[in-house]
């Protein structure tokens, strides 16, 4: 099946590595023209130039997203593209594997920062936009810490699960006025996520207690299957899909 995504501009956060690079090759291949956000611009105009090659159509806005004047601007050099119908809340960090007791306030507001503040400020951002043309899709990547709470530390289970609550919001709030807002969870996905904290610090009881929950999934994913169904979600034939909480996991939760 043929998606129809073409004739539209669609921000993808995060779209230098991983779940991201592959979301933003794959709707830039259904026709969109895609914004590669990220904060590392080397990897953003990587992926762009993937995209070119493969004769797509994308462009650089390089930034922290979770800052509001970066968004601001992201949202602004994207309109310059043509009409936005589509965002994807994809960059994200990981937690050290604690609990409450053991998370320190860094590790705790930079994940809510980076994992929940910036989501709602793109929402926010892109809103008056996907409105006032009567249509568009937000796609937000939560993850199996967004339903369950054995699945990371305390700051990234609650910063995903705040993830959930916005993207339903989001939907009820403004589905009769044509915008859908739908959340997918990867289970566990080969990228370079772990890279986004330091390892050494890593709380080993936590992450140790994830191990026999973790064993019922399937298999690890591919970042091109979890990017499979944000480019669904994010096009028309996924039109009476709104306020969905999606698992892509290989079974995780079905355990
Ligand atoms: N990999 C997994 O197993 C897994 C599982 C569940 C959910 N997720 C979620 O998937 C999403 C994508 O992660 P990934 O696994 O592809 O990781 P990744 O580290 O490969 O890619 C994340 C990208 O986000 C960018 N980024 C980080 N902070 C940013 C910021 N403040 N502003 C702009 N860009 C920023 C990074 O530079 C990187 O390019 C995240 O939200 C993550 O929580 C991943």
């Amino acid at each position: 099946m043929a998606l129809t995504l073409s004739d539209r501009v669609v921000i993808i956060t995060g779209a230098g590595s991983g779940i991201g690079r592959a979301a933003a090759l794959q709707a830039a291949a259904a026709g969109a023209h895609v914004v590669v956000a990220d904060l590392n611009e080397h990897a953003a105009n990587e992926t762009v130039e993937l995209i070119t090659q493969a004769g797509g159509g994308a462009s650089v806005s390089a930034g922290n997203v979770a800052d509001q004047a970066a968004v601001d601007r992201i949202v602004a050099d994207a309109t310059t593209h043509g009409q936005l119908g589509g965002l994807v809340n994809n960059a994200g960090v990981m937690d050290l594997f604690a609990g409450a007791a053991e998370t320190d306030d860094a590790t705790w507001e930079r994940c809510i920062r980076v994992n929940l503040t910036a989501p709602f400020l793109l929402v926010r951002a892109v809103l008056p936009h996907l409105l006032e043309a009567g249509t568009g899709s937000i796609v937000n990547i939560a993850s199996e810490a967004g339903i369950r709470g054995a699945a990371a530390g305390a700051a990234y289970t609650a910063s995903k699960h705040g993830v959930v609550g916005l993207t339903k919001n989001t939907a009820y709030t403004y589905g009769k006025r044509g915008i859908r807002s739908n959340a997918v969870l990867p289970g566990g996905v080969e990228t370079n996520i772990m890279s986004s904290i330091d390892q050494s610090k890593i709380n080993q009881d936590g992450l140790g207690a994830i191990g026999p929950v973790h064993q019922t999934a399937v298999r690890n994913a591919k970042p091109d299957e979890i990017a499979a169904l944000v480019t669904f979600l994010l096009a028309d034939e996924a039109i009476n899909v709104n306020g969905a909480i999606v698992p892509s996991d290989g079974g995780w939760s079905a355990g």
